[in-house]
């Protein structure tokens, strides 16, 4: 039964069509294996999955403005779907799953714009790889998200989008940068959504909107086809409700394996050709596995904000030992993010990456050819607190001087690392994504967040939620906190099985709840229009100013 019919301003008007939808599918929480078994079973159709997800979108986007664009497309590729299914031709493990891209993964059907003005004429001739292999998996693309503009922060804001709203708490931001990605698919906008990750993106956006996430081994995926910020540091992955889900969606996007557009991809060992990660969600046991406790990745100050981070991980490392794991604190003072923070490289590499994507997927000549010529137009949202970091990047090139000293730092810090994974036979070692809980909307940056090392050292990571803040009015169910669990370069299978258990020691994830109740599912004749920031949602930070 359908409860409410909260609809945005723009729905259209119902139309009785052929292959109207069901009644039947509820895509809250909805996962993989229940669209699946959904239509396989005969209960719905592609076209009602899809329906029931755009009209979730209708309903609740205009809160928290996390949408960016829709694809014009995606009920007519259903429909194909659809026939697809009649003629009995099912194929590929995202057959018909509704997926959201960030805003900065090229499509060949909708522009890429990095949340950016400048970039909203952008209109890549060819998808990024890892897009068609969602594509060729069965997946539909169901639009794009909002990111803080052009990945560079984590409060996701931009000139393009303006600001996303944390599902949980409306004043607060939903990290970022992959930002409207975890807004989304907390809120149950699709099945699962893409992002990025330079320093924290993917990772910072699954803790604070109570989602599971992947940072890939450095060359495990293609990065081709994103809009970048560094060759060292850039990352893509996926953020997910569950933990199999996530599994499918690594096990897509690292299928697209060897891509002479990313020579990191040469890195791959065979061992993690073709691997299909949903296994690794079954079977194993954390009894007997070692974890390291990265004591130096705590705000230990007592407060409203810092409190509940260090509660929820002492949970959980209460949890693990009860399970039968090790759990050992660090005390090596080399783990301080803010120090470590020191060998970022992402000023060095950013503008000679973009100056090469924008002169590669060309497109014609509506958007600016280079960085300096984007910065140069006025149309463009940067915040205050990074105004130097681009003003910096405007002028640098890994060609400097400082550019090898940093090189070897990183390289020093990743053998620190694997010594201490050896001399402690550690399997993964885990820390709070963020020290404090994820900030309020206006705040100068996104502060005390620990991503640096794995992206300095290229580490995977999943990320995986751990608890809530006590509830506030602001926060009826509490605000969101993850953990990442950092492992050895191509352990994905590993810390997949990890996050398995732990999900199963303690159910943590919970709808929003401004987002969860049902909403009835239009009978749309075409895809909706829905446009960024549609609250208008005035931005704090003034646009063209650098
Ligand atoms: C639901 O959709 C399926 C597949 O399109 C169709 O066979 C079935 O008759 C529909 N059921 C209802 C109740 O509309
Ligand atoms: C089944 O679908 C696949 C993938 O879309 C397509 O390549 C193939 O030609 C189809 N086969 C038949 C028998 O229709
Ligand atoms: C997408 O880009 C094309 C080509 O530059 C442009 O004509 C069109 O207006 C853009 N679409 C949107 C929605 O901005
Ligand atoms: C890839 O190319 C970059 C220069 O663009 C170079 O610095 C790096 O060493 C190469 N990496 C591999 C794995 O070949
Ligand atoms: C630790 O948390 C406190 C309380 O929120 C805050 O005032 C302080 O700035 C934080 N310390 C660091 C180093 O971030
Ligand atoms: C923490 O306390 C500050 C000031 O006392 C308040 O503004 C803020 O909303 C509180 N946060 C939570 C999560 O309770
Ligand atoms: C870190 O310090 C704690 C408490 O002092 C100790 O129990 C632990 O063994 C130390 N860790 C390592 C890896 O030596
Ligand atoms: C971490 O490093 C920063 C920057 O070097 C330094 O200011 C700070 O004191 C260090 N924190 C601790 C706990 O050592
Ligand atoms: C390498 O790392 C170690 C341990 O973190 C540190 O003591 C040393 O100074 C570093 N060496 C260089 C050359 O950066
Ligand atoms: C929705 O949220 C409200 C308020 O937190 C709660 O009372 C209710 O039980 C929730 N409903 C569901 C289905 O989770």
């Amino acid at each position: 039964m359908k409860l409410s019919a909260t609809l945005g301003a723009l729905a259209l008007p119902i139309i009785a069509i052929a292959g109207t939808p069901n009644e039947s599918f509820d895509s809250r929480e909805a996962t993989i294996d229940g669209v699946h078994n959904a239509i396989f079973s005969g209960l719905t159709s592609c076209r009602d999955v899809v329906s029931s997800f755009i009209s979730r979108i209708e309903a609740f986007n205009p809160t928290i403005n996390a949408i960016i664009t829709l694809n014009p497309n995606a009920l007519t590729i259903a429909d194909d779907m659809d026939a697809k299914f009649a003629s009995g031709n099912v194929t590929g493990s995202l057959f018909c799953i509704p997926v959201l891209l960030k805003d900065n993964y090229d499509t060949e059907d909708m522009n890429t714009t990095a949340g950016c003005l400048d970039l909203a004429g952008n209109s890549p001739l060819i998808d990024a790889l890892t897009v068609t292999a969602f594509k060729k998996a069965g997946a539909i693309i169901l639009g794009k998200t909002n990111l803080h503009e052009l990945a560079l922060e984590g409060l996701s804001v931009s000139s393009l989008g303006g600001q996303t709203v944390n599902p949980y708490d409306h004043t607060r931001t939903p990290g970022g940068s992959s930002g409207g990605t975890g807004a989304a698919i907390a809120a149950s906008f699709a099945v699962f959504g893409t992002g990025t990750d330079t320093v924290n993106s993917l990772r910072s956006p699954a803790s604070a909107n109570s989602l599971f996430s992947f940072r890939p081994t450095r060359g495990l995926i293609s990065r081709a086809g994103v809009v970048p910020i560094s060759y060292t540091q850039d990352a893509v992955g996926a953020l997910a409700r569950n933990v199999k889900d996530l599994a499918v969606a690594l096990t897509v996007m690292s299928s697209v394996g060897y891509d002479p557009n990313d020579n990191a991809t040469s890195l791959i060992p065979s061992s993690s050709v073709g691997v299909d990660y949903s296994e690794d969600v079954y079977g194993g046991t954390l009894k007997g596995l070692r974890f390291g406790l990265v004591e130096g990745f705590f705000n230990r100050t007592e407060s409203n904000e810092t409190t509940p981070v260090t509660t929820s991980m002492a949970e959980i490392v209460l949890l693990l030992r009860s399970a039968g794991a090790t759990v050992v604190s660090i005390n090596e003072t080399v783990y301080n993010a803010t120090a470590i923070g020191l060998l970022d490289v992402q000023t060095s590499e950013f503008r000679e990456q973009m100056d090469k994507y924008l002169k590669m997927s060309s497109d014609g000549g509506t958007r600016p050819s280079t960085l300096n010529e984007l910065y140069g137009s006025s149309k463009f949202l940067v915040i205050p607190s990074q105004y130097s970091f681009v003003n910096t990047a405007l002028k640098s090139s890994t060609g400097y001087s400082t550019y090898p000293a940093l090189r070897l730092g990183i390289q020093n810090l990743t053998t620190t690392l694997g010594t201490t994974f050896s001399a402690n036979k550690f399997d993964a070692i885990i820390y709070p994504e963020q020290k404090n809980l994820v900030v309020k909307i206006g705040s100068p940056s996104q502060s005390g967040r620990n991503g640096i090392l794995a992206a300095l050292t290229g580490s995977p990571v999943l990320t995986v939620p751990i608890g809530f803040s006590p509830p506030t009015g602001d926060a009826p169910i509490g605000i969101p906190i993850g953990m990442e669990i950092l492992g050895l370069p191509w352990s994905e299978g590993k810390l997949l099985n990890i996050a398995s258990h732990i999900a199963g020691l303690k159910h943590v994830r919970r709808m929003p709840s401004f987002a969860n109740g049902t909403v009835e599912v239009m009978a749309y004749a075409s895809v909706p229009t829905i446009l960024p920031n549609p609250r208008n949602i005035p931005s704090v930070y003034p646009i063209g100013t650098l």
